[in-house]
């Protein structure tokens, strides 16, 4: 994983000093310069809002080139791993490195059966919540408490079985994810049935009532494992950032996820998915009318935005979407499903990727653009958006937290600032 030192230097001229700078280079030729020792030799930090220019690691997990539109898990493209995996592969993947072989596939497959249900006092947790609670509040509360039964977890360092903690946040974050959505609706939780596949459980514990049968349809299970797969990883996002951020203080793999889980909740980045619906829902609600949405959109006197559009990363079409919106097309053809949303969402796309406005500041579709339209064909609501975005991003978690726990420059992060508060005085006496 290591990002090379270059023969090349930065030279920074600061108050008639040289300071010069070793410059790394990754293993697709993206270079970035090392200002670790910058504070110490010169006294200077630098300062970055937001972390646009800032690398916070080297790492092997994800690649992306976001003005061509590239996205690589462990070498291999989106695209190849969609067409072809599925999210426990790809999970494997992403937490050890390489493709299982069939007997390592086999063993994980069975770990994450075996770990699928919840202590039953876990399930009473459940009883405490107002029914009007959001799904991520609840989710990221459980995964905590997910530590409080499995301490062996507590310190890091000691946590000699670190596969079993994985298998046991794999598999029983779906089974908290479904009785979060139980609960919701004032249904029964249902147990999982370690005969089905992962999303197979999954979508049973989700849908199915104790009163009748239920038969999970093949076509929704590979429409859940392609959404998933989607959302497995994508380098230093804010969630993985705050998971790896909470995981440099030693803190335990439960609570870093339910940290990331509480960071993707927001509008700004996982929560962008509901926030699409909601938008959807509410042009519909008003004839169908996208260009006014735009223009709102477009007004720096407004604080609308188009959901779904624009990626920090991404200057390009993100790659995910463009899945996504195949996908999308196959879904509700199999399932009958004529979704208003689903033609709005695309009169909306076409409007804004010809307006100057979205093209001047390269703001594309995202992945979260279509893929609440497949999750409301499937039967998700609108609020359980969001969790399933981090279902799908719990191995990238993982495989960060671990990357992590494994580099040995690794140390508790600690950003500095430039303060611009008040200067000494005195309390008045
Ligand atoms: N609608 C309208 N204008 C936008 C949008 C948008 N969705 N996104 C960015 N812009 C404009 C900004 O107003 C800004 O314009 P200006 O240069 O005239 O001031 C310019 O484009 C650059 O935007 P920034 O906010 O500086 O870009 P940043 O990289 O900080 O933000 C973000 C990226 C948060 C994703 C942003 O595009 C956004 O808010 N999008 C909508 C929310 C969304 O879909 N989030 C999901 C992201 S994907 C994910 O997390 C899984």
């Amino acid at each position: 994983m290591d990002g090379q030192t270059t023969s090349e230097k930065a030279i920074l001229k600061l108050d008639g000093q040289e300071v010069e700078l070793p410059v790394i280079t990754g293993s697709e030729g993206e270079k970035g310069i090392d200002i670790s020792t910058l504070r110490k030799t010169s006294g200077y930090i630098t300062l970055d809002p937001g972390y646009v220019n800032t690398g916070m690691t080297r790492s092997s997990i994800c690649f992306i080139n976001g003005e061509e539109g590239i996205l690589r898990y462990r070498g291999y493209p989106i695209e190849q791993l969609a067409a072809n995996s599925n999210f426990v592969e790809t999970s494997y993947l992403l937490i050890h490195g390489e493709l299982p072989n069939p007997e390592e596939y086999e063993r994980f497959r069975q770990s994450l059966r075996h770990h699928s249900m919840i202590h039953e006092d876990m399930r009473h947790f459940y009883e405490g919540f107002p029914s009007s609670a959001h799904p991520m509040a609840i989710l990221s509360a459980m995964v905590l408490g997910l530590s409080t039964f499995y301490t062996e977890n507590d310190d890091p360092e000691q946590d000699d079985n670190i596969d079993l903690t994985v298998c046991r946040l794999l598999s029983k974050v779906r089974t908290l994810a479904a009785f979060s959505f139980k609960k919701s609706i004032g249904q029964p939780f249902v147990y999982p049935d370690n005969s089905l596949s992962y999303c197979g459980n999954f979508l049973h514990m989700m849908f199915r009532v104790p009163a009748e049968p239920y038969h999970v349809d093949p076509e929704v299970e590979r429409a859940l494992n392609l959404l998933l797969i989607l959302h497995a990883d994508h380098e230093q996002n804010c969630s993985t950032a705050t998971v790896r951020m909470a995981g440099s203080a030693m803190t335990n793999l439960y609570a870093c996820i339910a940290a990331g889980i509480t960071a993707l909740w927001g509008s700004r980045h996982g929560g962008a998915n509901q926030a699409v619906l909601e938008q959807l829902a509410i042009i519909h609600e008003n004839d169908g009318d996208v260009s006014r949405f735009v223009k709102l959109a477009k007004d720096k006197n407004s604080s609308v935005r188009l959901m779904g559009f624009g990626h920090r990363v991404y200057k390009n079409y993100d790659p995910r979407a463009k899945i996504i919106k195949e996908a999308c097309d196959r879904l509700l053809d199999h399932l009958g499903v004529q979704d208003p949303l689903l033609e709005i969402a695309r009169k909306l796309e076409e409007v804004a990727l010809n307006d100057s406005y979205f093209i001047d500041r390269n703001l594309y579709p995202n992945v979260d653009f279509y893929s609440g339209i497949m999750y409301r064909a499937i039967g998700i609501p609108n609020d359980m958006f969001t969790v399933m975005f981090a279902l799908g991003r719990l191995p990238g978690w993982i495989a960060h937290w671990t990357e992590m726990r494994q580099d040995p420059d690794d140390r508790i992060h600690r950003p500095r600032q430039i303060y611009t508060g008040a200067r000494l005085r005195d309390y008045p006496v």
